[in-house]
């Protein structure tokens, strides 16, 4: 009998209704729809602009959906993570907000704060859970409201960032589909090169903090890009290596979509053809912990029942990793 592994039984993404395109940040910020999509591929975002709406309120409509579409019912959750860096308060943390606005009495969960690493630091530790039969349904969701911590005066940062992700259901499989392997990273160098200044223990919030826009992310992109192209090649030829699997074995690579030159970049250094690697960064921007749950969720109906899938992600901290899992359903 093959091990126990946590496979995804099912998958729900979701983005608010708002769409700010290219064509309107140009007219808030000096920008060009030719400059963001040449430099990024992105022509749109979505935005969360609904008076006293908060991450949690996007994560209760994806948790619904998911429910609904696996067939669950709320109380037989028994665990729920979040990963974001946008969660409603600093504290307390937004996974039990979400398991009390679903009804899902009996989970317990919390934050992970990961960044754009965020869902496979989060899909990994959950995995686990699962794997040892602690527990039968786990629910993890990556998403963020990057919209309520960027400068929309600043156009190196307001025009890569939107908001979105997705909820996943882990249930226990015994076929041998699901996550099988993961190589995580963490490199806290990186917070000088991309990080909020002020509101942490750090800094904490004053007027001073306020005006001076501390507030917001803060990015050295050229950094980042090349950390981040290097970290994701890395970490993916290792997990394949170490599973035993060429190109032809791989189904889909799913990147982290922070940029199409970085997703390119990173397909080119694998040898991979893009044709079999995930991109819907033009729909959404870079929604942060919120990437590899909507990729997943756009592509579902090309997903069969044993595919194999190489997750990969790069952000904040620095956070990266790769996760290899093997699809566990048929389309619908
Ligand atoms: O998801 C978390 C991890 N984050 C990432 O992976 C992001 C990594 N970085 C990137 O994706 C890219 O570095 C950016 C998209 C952020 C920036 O692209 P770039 O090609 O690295 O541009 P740059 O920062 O080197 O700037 C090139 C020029 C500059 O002008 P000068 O100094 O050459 O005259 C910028 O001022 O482009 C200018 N620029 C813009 N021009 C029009 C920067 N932003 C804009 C803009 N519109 N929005």
């Amino acid at each position: 009998m093959a091990r126990r592994l946590a496979a995804i039984t099912g998958i729900q993404g979701y983005v608010p209704d708002y769409v700010l395109t290219n064509a309107e940040l140009e007219t808030m910020v000096e920008t060009s729809d030719e400059w963001i999509v040449s430099r990024t591929g992105i022509r749109q975002r979505h935005i969360l602009k609904e008076e006293g709406k908060a991450a949690s309120d996007m994560g209760k409509i994806m948790v619904e959906g998911l429910l609904k579409k696996t067939n669950t019912k709320p109380e037989e959750i028994d665990m729920l993570l979040c990963a974001t860096i946008t969660g409603d308060m600093v504290f307390p943390d937004t996974a039990n907000t979400i398991s009390e606005k679903v009804g899902a009495v009996n989970a317990f969960g919390y934050d992970i704060n990961a960044a754009c690493s965020g869902f496979l630091y989060a899909l990994t530790t959950a995995a686990k859970f699962i794997e040892t039969g602690t527990y039968k349904k786990v629910v993890v969701v990556g998403m963020d409201v990057m919209s309520s911590i960027l400068d929309y005066s600043d156009r190196t940062t307001c025009i890569i960032f939107g908001d979105g992700g997705g909820a996943v259901l882990l249930e226990a499989n015994e076929e041998g589909n699901g996550v099988v392997d993961s190589i995580l990273k963490a490199d806290g160098i990186g917070r000088n090169f991309l990080h909020m200044k002020a509101g942490g223990s750090l800094k904490p919030t004053t007027l001073e903090t306020v005006t001076a826009k501390e507030h917001f992310v803060y990015q050295e992109g050229r950094t980042v890009f090349k950390y981040a192209v290097r970290g994701m090649v890395d970490t993916v030829k290792q997990i394949m290596e170490r599973n035993n699997l060429s190109n032809e074995d791989v189904n889909w690579v799913v990147p982290h979509q922070a940029n199409i030159r970085i997703i390119q970049s990173v397909a080119s250094g694998l040898d991979f053809p893009m044709e079999r690697v995930m991109v819907n960064i033009q729909n959404y921007g870079n929604t942060t912990a919120g990437t590899l749950p909507l990729c997943l969720w756009d592509y579902e109906n090309q997903l069969k029942k044993g595919d194999n899938i190489i997750l990969t992600a790069f952000g904040g901290g620095f956070t990266w990793g790769a996760t290899f899992l093997k699809w566990a359903y048929d389309p619908a």
